[in-house]
């Protein structure tokens, strides 16, 4: 019996037709869930780790190839110092403490935005990470730090410019998938299903050319309350979709 088939036998999917082939997340809530308890913010980032965990593995499990989830936005840095440093050192821990244990269960993790400007040792185990598990494929686990839309296609389209000033480039070869394929996405297909927790109903400068046609489910539940139930209730509301790309009329 293959891996695959033995990871979908213990699946509670009810319906295995339709999945999402790549999910996107946008984490949102960890601060009110934390404001809800009386505990500081930095308590709702630490417990929204553990439901990163958690996605993850289901993602794995229940052949959901591709998860993209938005970490750290570019303007995310207009946060309080002591949440943005605590959020670079939880990153770091994380992916020192969870590294081997991803690797071991065939994740293979990339950071995608600009990372020059994180902390040197962030930068360090990030790079090591992708490295580690460059060539794993059970589950492509994208995630966005210090990552922005509008950035990521302004230097799209600085790179290309650059390769037309050094003529390697004509301005006619430029059309979308030319353009894709400059972007920090560039590996992985567009996104199928956008999930938003926290009930706010914007895409907050991620993944803006990649989701022209991506279902959007948002749900109220905070980051940190997000489980596997509520996965399901999002992939259940997908499979129900009619997906159109423009082409089909009613
Ligand atoms: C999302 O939770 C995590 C990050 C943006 C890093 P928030 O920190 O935005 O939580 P809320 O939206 O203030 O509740
Ligand atoms: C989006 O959430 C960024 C991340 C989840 C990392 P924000 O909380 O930063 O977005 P806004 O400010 O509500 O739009
Ligand atoms: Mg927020």
């Amino acid at each position: 019996m293959t891996a695959q088939l033995i990871s979908t036998i213990s699946t509670p999917i009810k319906d295995l037709t339709k999945l999402p082939q790549h999910i996107a997340i946008i984490m949102d809530g960890n601060g009110r869930w934390a404001k809800n308890k009386g505990l500081p913010r930095i308590e709702g980032h630490r417990r929204g780790a553990n439901t990163l965990k958690e996605i993850l593995r289901c993602c794995k499990n229940w052949g959901i190839k591709t998860l993209t989830t938005y970490a750290f936005s570019t303007e995310n840095w207009g946060r309080p110092l002591t949440e943005v440093d605590f959020l670079m050192a939880l990153f770091e821990r994380l992916l020192r403490k969870e590294l081997a244990e991803m690797n071991a269960e065939g994740v293979c993790i990339r950071f995608i935005g600009d990372l020059s400007p994180l902390p040197q040792s962030l930068q360090q185990s990030m790079y090591q990470a992708m490295e580690t598990t460059k060539n794993n494929q059970a589950v492509y686990f994208n995630v966005a730090i210090n990552y922005g839309s509008r950035l990521e296609i302004v230097k799209a389209c600085r790179s290309i410019a650059e390769k037309i000033e050094q003529g390697e480039l004509k301005p006619e070869a430029i059309d979308e998938s030319l353009l894709s394929e400059y972007l920090y996405t560039s590996d992985s297909p567009d996104p199928d299903l956008l999930i938003r927790t926290s009930g706010e109903m914007r895409l907050s400068n991620f993944l803006l050319w990649q989701m022209a046609y991506t279902e959007i489910y948002i749900t109220e539940t905070l980051w940190p309350d997000f489980n596997q139930q509520e996965l399901l209730q999002a992939l259940e509301s997908y499979q129900k979709r009619d997906r159109r790309f423009g082409r089909k009329v009613s």
